[in-house]
């Protein structure tokens, strides 16, 4: 977490009084301290209970001189407490960075943090140039462990949203075929097919190994030219659009269209560039926005925007849905002529 002034002197750094960029200075500190704390292992330790700095230097195999000042970081912003000489998590630590937590963030964190510091580079001269560093998935290819906590973290957010997904698309009566471009993992395809008796699933996507496992078939192929099968009842382009600029991302969705039967439906799923949550939603959203241009040479897409997109490629939208599960998503279904 990180620092947490009191209400008066929060509002001197909202006033311009006090430096407010420190706290952003601050905030980069705390995410190498929480790095080196992660690779130490100091936080699953503290799991097991509060222990003297020394205490916590044998368990970690870390020098007390060193771990004593990363304890002063990790104390003053939040991730630590200290107690009677022995320091122990918060309950943000514990629900968050302790690697046996259900809702273990560190990875992801991890992840963010070696994009923005490899992938951000050359921010200012591709916003004065007008053209994005790009390049984000050959980077990811050659870092393989990077690469499976990528692709994990998509998977784990489609089994939070899967179910919620199915229950907004109804299907058309007798379906059989269902298409999912840049469907990597295959859980949302997987789980189309587990509610829909019958229906069978083909992914496309650049980054998987070409395999048939019961009624999914992953095929490996580039969503802006690789031959797409014809005929589906329904066709998934979920979190996809974003990773595209602006005329690539509406001609997919115009390729999308051309994948389906006439009534066939075409599901959109993309996250908001303002979403309903709170401020660090919105933050986060701005963020991951820029992150797609400079990184990816996409965004995140307005509603309008991805709507436009579809009814020029002769699909009638229905009205965008919020996912109850996640304020950062939504679904519109479209329907081909
Ligand atoms: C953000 S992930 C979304 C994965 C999945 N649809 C989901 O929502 O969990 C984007 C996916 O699109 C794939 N992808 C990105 N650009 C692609 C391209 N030009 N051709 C094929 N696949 C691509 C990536 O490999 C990745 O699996």
């Amino acid at each position: 977490m990180p620092v947490d002034p009191p209400p008066d002197e929060a509002a001197a750094f909202r006033r311009g009084d006090a430096p407010a960029p420190m706290l952003d200075l601050i905030g980069l500190m705390a995410c190498h301290a929480v790095n080196a704390a992660r690779t130490l292992g100091v936080f699953d330790a503290l799991a097991a209970g509060p222990r003297t700095t020394g205490e916590l230097a044998a368990v970690t195999g870390a020098d007390p001189a060193g771990l004593e000042q990363l304890l002063g970081v990790l104390r003053t912003t939040g991730y630590v407490r200290r107690d009677d000489g022995r320091h122990a998590n918060t309950p943000a630590t514990t629900a968050w960075l302790c690697s046996d937590s259900p809702t273990d963030y560190g990875r992801i964190r991890g992840l963010w943090q070696t994009i923005i510091e490899e992938r951000w580079t050359g921010l200012a001269g591709a916003v004065r140039s007008g053209i994005p560093g790009g390049g984000f998935y050959d980077w990811l290819a050659g870092r393989p462990e990077l690469s499976s906590t990528f692709h994990q973290m998509q998977l784990g957010l489609a089994e939070w949203l899967a179910e919620e997904v199915v229950s907004l698309v109804r299907v058309p009566e007798g379906g059989k075929s269902l298409l999912d471009l840049g469907g990597g993992h295959g859980l949302y395809a997987g789980e189309f097919c587990r509610a829909v008796p019958g229906l069978t699933g083909t992914i496309v996507d650049a980054a998987v190994t070409e395999r048939t496992d019961g009624p999914l078939t992953w095929r490996e192929g580039d969503l802006l030219t690789a031959d797409l099968p014809g005929d589906q009842d329904v066709t998934l382009l979920c979190n996809v659009l974003h990773g595209f600029g602006a005329a690539d991302a509406a001609a997919l969705v115009a390729r999308a269209a051309g994948t389906l039967r006439p009534g066939g439906l075409l599901v959109v799923m993309e996250s908001p560039p303002e979403p309903p949550g709170g401020a660090a939603d919105l933050a986060f959203a701005a963020g991951f926005s820029l992150n797609l241009w400079h990184t990816q040479g996409g965004a995140l897409y307005p509603a309008e925007t991805i709507t436009g997109w579809l009814e020029a490629a002769g699909c009638s939208p229905g009205p965008w849905r919020g996912l109850a599960r996640s304020p950062s998503h939504a679904l519109v279904t479209a329907t081909a002529p």
